[in-house]
């Protein structure tokens, strides 16, 4: 198997690490750090649910070789909440609130598809929020609630909330 090495931002904590080459990031994530909260569903860029945010914006890491994230700074659904695991970041609240998590498979890749719209906008229409969500399936929901849970997000996130996951490239420039 051949292998790269790669130094990447992972949830705000620098690595520098030997990443085989041929990976998926998903796979990578899953299977080598056991980053179990990405979920793996179609692995064809279909479902969503291995949603991550790189380098600020919401992507499929199926879809991603473990090899392009060199330099990329990378955040998944264990890094949202604040660090010191006594709270929920205010999206994930809002999940909760609305009724938005029932088997709560899609939950982790709708919450980092919901971080991406609100790094770019912070008061999204309905159908800008159904534009942002059209890559995730959701099984059990009907849509209605996590719909009103982004709302809801929308309406309460705060800068301060969203400031860890503007990249460091968007920062230099
Ligand atoms: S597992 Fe990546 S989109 Fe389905
Ligand atoms: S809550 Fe079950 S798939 Fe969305």
């Amino acid at each position: 198997m051949s292998t790269v090495c790669l130094s990447f931002r992972l949830n705000g904590v620098e690595f520098k690490k030997v990443v085989p080459s041929g990976w998926t990031l998903l796979r990578y994530l899953r299977d080598d750090l056991g980053y179990y909260g990405t979920k793996c569903g179609c692995e064809i860029g279909e479902c969503g649910v291995c949603t991550v945010l790189y380098d600020g914006e919401a992507m499929n890491s199926c879809l991603i070789l473990a090899s392009q994230i060199d330099g990329a700074d990378i955040w998944t659904i264990e890094g949202v909440a604040p660090s010191g695991g006594s709270q929920l970041h205010p999206i994930q609240r809002a999940f909760l609130d609305c009724g938005a998590v029932h088997c709560g498979f899609c939950s982790p890749g709708m919450v980092m598809s919901v971080v991406g719209l609100l790094l770019k906008n912070r008061n999204p229409s309905e159908s800008e929020i159904k534009g942002a969500l059209a890559g995730n399936l959701c099984r059990c929901t009907g849509y209605v609630q996590i719909i009103e849970a982004v709302k809801t997000a929308a309406s309460v996130v705060t800068d301060r909330d969203l400031e860890k996951f503007v990249s460091g490239k968007k920062r230099e420039t």
